[in-house]
């Protein structure tokens, strides 16, 4: 299949994992806190980038599930997206930015419910607009690292039943094939589901995405459905032009038990991440997103903490970024990409303490010899964060809410001198 699939069979051969240290006592302790400053070398084809999602900066989602969730009575949304960032119309301010931080590459993604507003009608304006989108990419010499879902889902799919539709792998797969046969020849790597563990976690247990649901079974259920629709797509983009690896990305978090809840944690983890960490096991890389760690009680996750807290409410963790690598590498064999990493913040001294922080981690976790690929900052604007709205603050680049007018943080300059001392 595609392009890191000889170098990770060649790398398991001859014991790809060396001296790292990925037992899970090592994780436990919290491997590696302790580490000098000193950049691990990076080759030329590591990609240094910043991540997006289309809902979250297009504008205009209309045809998609969470449009309606964020306009329905009672939403747990607390305010709609709108016009997000206009970057539907703004793409190509979008990616020249991306190149004055000196980045070799960019994520975003793909609206499913653009492409295929009704069932099996593709809508050429959006493929053509997509396809803009990757030229304006390639012509500044940056990587374009696709995601086909990231969160939405068109209203047909979501009136359907959504990720317990019976069809939804055939779909998901359809659509695949779709980007694979128009984007493949030039697209740098494909992640076909972002975080599906937060889909069916955010969606069908915690309630706060659509479909708004609370229900463990009907929870587990779609953590198997979203699997098959990952298998689906990958072997639907498997059989496209092109030379690209294929992944999901996976949320993933530090968790610290209070006494007497390991069992509960075990059981929450092993949904949560274990069951998606060896579905990857066929896969070209694992896409690893880490914000943070959490605490996990009888009764589930303990929101919060008492020491430093971002603006999601959650703990200043950048050390998320070593174990969780860690923890990835521990279970699967294919090379990790971090497809996330970021801080919500009004604080931008906050947000570059984070980063250099988080880099520095990043580099320990190479130094240790963990196959990493690439590092993407999320995010590049400030965008819509999902049921918070425009509250938490991820961008290097801010937006104003009127004009649109984009204007770089003290943040993006810091992160692109970081990258480029380690490029
Ligand atoms: C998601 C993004 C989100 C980010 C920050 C990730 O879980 O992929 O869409 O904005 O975290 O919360």
């Amino acid at each position: 299949m595609k392009k890191w699939r000889n170098q990770m069979v060649r790398g398991r051969r001859v014991g790809r994992h060396g001296a790292t240290p990925c037992t899970p006592q090592a994780i436990r302790r919290g491997y590696p806190r302790e580490m000098s400053r000193s950049n691990a070398r990076f080759s030329s084809d590591f990609y240094w980038g910043t991540a997006t999602a289309a809902y979250q900066i297009e504008g205009g989602g209309t045809n998609t599930d969470w449009w309606r969730f964020e306009h329905r009575e009672g939403s747990s949304a607390v305010e709609p997206s709108g016009d997000a960032c206009d970057s539907w119309h703004r793409y190509e301010e979008d990616v020249e930015l991306v190149r004055s931080l000196g980045l070799n590459a960019y994520r975003f993604s793909l609206e499913w419910a653009r492409i295929e507003p009704r069932p099996g009608e593709i809508d050429r304006g959006a493929i053509e607009h997509y396809r803009g989108l990757i030229e304006a990419c390639r012509a500044r010499g940056i990587a374009p690292v696709v995601t086909l879902h990231h969160f939405t889902l068109p209203l047909w799919v979501a009136d359907a039943g959504g990720f317990e539709c019976p069809d939804i792998a055939t779909w998901m797969g359809a659509y695949a094939a779709t980007v694979g046969r128009e984007f493949g020849s030039s697209i740098a790597m494909a992640c076909t589901i972002n975080e599906p563990n937060v889909v069916a976690a955010m969606g069908y247990l915690a309630s706060f995405f659509p479909p708004g649901v609370s229900d463990w079974d009907r929870y587990v259920a779609v953590n198997e459905n979203l699997r098959a629709c990952h298998r689906a797509m990958r072997d639907a983009l498997s059989d496209a032009p092109g030379d690209f690896p294929i992944g999901l990305t996976l949320s993933m978090a530090e968790y610290e038990p209070v006494e007497g809840a390991e069992a509960e944690l075990a059981t929450y983890l092993d949904e949560m991440e274990d069951r998606y960490l060896d579905a990857t096991a066929e896969d070209d890389f694992l896409g690893v997103q880490c914000y943070t760690k959490h605490r996990f009680g009888p009764e589930g996750l303990i929101w919060g903490g008492d020491g430093e807290l971002t603006a999601m409410g959650y703990p200043f963790w950048p050390q998320s970024v070593a174990y969780t690598l860690a923890r990835a590498a521990a279970r699967t064999p294919v090379p990790l990409v971090v497809t996330e990493n970021g801080i919500g913040t009004d604080d931008d001294d906050q947000r570059i303490r984070y980063l250099d922080q988080a880099l520095a981690h990043l580099d320990a976790a190479r130094r240790d010899g963990i196959d990493v690929r690439g590092y993407f900052q999320w995010s590049l604007l400030d965008n819509f964060e999902w049921t918070l709205g425009y509250g938490p603050k991820f961008g290097l680049v801010s937006v104003d809410r009127t004009s649109f007018t984009r204007t770089p943080k003290p943040s993006a300059a810091w992160f692109a001198r970081a990258v480029a001392a380690r490029r």
